[in-house]
């Protein structure tokens, strides 16, 4: 039974304001959760309800968002019962009553809502992924490795957003891990010897100035390689373009400004993923058109869904409502998972329930500013969805959550799953 439900401004991994919600039950269980927040959004996302008051954070302030916690949440769900999740997060829909969380704030909603899950499975003395996944929850998710960082992440000439690399030869999760990680330091000494820079982005990967996209591509099987591993067997290659962030206004035109490659329309950018397709051992490709570009998306998954994982990012924004639209019309074959765009844990189970039922695939995420909350960590065992990124193997918000999964490895006690597909 929830007693207390309290929210507190705190600090992203960008420096930024989010909310971090406490709620205590009254068998003395206490458990808190913190809101992540991203940079690359999608038009459609649930809305991050921020102060706007320039004099504090400039603009960016989350007080009002607690204060919808502490004043109207809080007294609404004092009383209940914490374990009935999605009659609780009903309650706060009803209670923001807006199509996109305006009036309360997703930040304000989801912080309760993984608070209360959080609180509820500590009251069974319960791990999270078995609470929200049940007994049969054992799937350790591939981790897709963000190790090289463009677009909106980084301040380089780099147009793509994530270079990822996703070690799905691995035999387990934890040497699955060891590749990446591995990968990762080696090429730290690549760019070294190269004169380049080792700084990381946003989401910890590196991000040089480089002389094209494809030149990141080239690093890393490079790293792979010197690290000792098999391009393609031992570890792929996933991208996320988030081409919306270079998308014109004119929809199917892009702009590459990073690189300076200039203008391409979506069949140009189509071309160009399929001779890399072709070329590279690239296994998944995240937001390659941007979330307006839908024709592009059915062009895309029409060329290489097939061989490829196609995900849409900010084109479904973890909303069930575009996640079908996606399906009937083969805009892609995978969704990406974002809690925070939707904006509670019911309708974030929802969507991906929705994708797994339709063949298609649910790619867990973090955001670009997070914090060192592993929520993330234990939902994407507790939805066996197979692949999780969660950044690089630098930035502590980043190995918070890959730390988190080799502790429910190591917890299942060999009878972990760790397979691609
Ligand atoms: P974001 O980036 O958290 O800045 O939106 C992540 C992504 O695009 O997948
Ligand atoms: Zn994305």
């Amino acid at each position: 039974i929830i007693e207390q439900i309290r929210a507190l401004e705190v600090l992203d991994s960008r420096g930024n304001p989010t909310v971090r919600v406490f709620v205590t039950l009254e068998d003395g269980t206490k458990a808190s959760a913190s809101v992540p927040s991203g940079a690359s959004t999608g038009e459609h996302e649930a809305v991050e309800l921020r102060d706007g008051d320039a004099s504090r954070y400039g603009g960016k302030g989350v007080r009002k968002a607690c204060a919808n916690v502490n004043d109207i949440i809080a007294p609404e769900l004092v009383g209940l019962d914490a374990s009935e999740q999605a009659m609780i997060d009903r309650l706060m829909i009803e209670l923001d009553a807006t199509d996109n969380k305006s009036r309360l704030g997703a930040n304000a909603i989801l912080g309760v809502s993984m608070a209360v899950a959080k609180a509820a499975a500590q009251s069974r003395c319960d791990d999270l992924y078995r609470y929200v996944g049940g007994s049969e929850a054992r799937r350790i998710p591939v981790p897709c490795m963000n190790i090289l960082n463009g677009g909106e992440h980084a301040d380089n000439s780099v147009d793509i957003q994530e270079f990822m690399a996703v070690p799905l030869g691995a035999p387990a999760f934890s040497e699955g891990l060891r590749y990446v990680a591995e990968t990762f330091h080696t090429l730290k000494k690549i760019l070294e010897k190269r004169g380049l820079a080792t700084s990381v982005g946003d989401e910890g990967g590196f991000a040089p100035d480089l002389g094209s996209n494809e030149e990141a591509i080239e690093l890393i099987l490079e790293a792979i390689e010197k690290s000792g591993y098999e391009p393609g067997v031992d570890i792929a290659i996933a991208l996320d373009s988030a081409a919306t962030s270079f998308a014109t206004d004119t929809i199917g035109l892009y702009d590459l400004k990073w690189s300076g490659a200039g203008r391409m329309r979506s069949d140009d950018l189509i071309e160009m993923a399929e001779r890399w397709v072709e070329k590279y051992p690239i296994v998944l490709w995240e937001d390659p058109l941007g979330e307006e570009d839908w024709e592009g998306f059915v062009k895309f998954t029409k060329a290489l869904g097939e061989k490829i994982e196609v995900v849409g990012d900010d084109l479904f924004v973890t909303n069930t409502k575009f996640i079908r639209r996606g399906i009937e019309t083969g805009a892609a074959n995978a969704s990406l998972i974002k809690l925070n765009q939707i904006g509670t844990v019911t309708e974030t189970v929802d969507a991906v329930r929705l994708c797994i039922e339709n063949g298609w695939r649910a790619f867990l995420s973090h955001r670009s500013g997070e914090t060192c909350d592993t929520f993330l960590a234990d939902f994407a065992v507790a939805m066996g969805s197979g692949h999780l990124k969660t950044g690089s193997a630098s930035r502590s918000e980043r190995l918070a959550k890959y730390n988190r999964l080799l502790e429910i490895e190591d917890a299942l006690d060999g009878n972990a799953l760790y397979y691609w597909k």
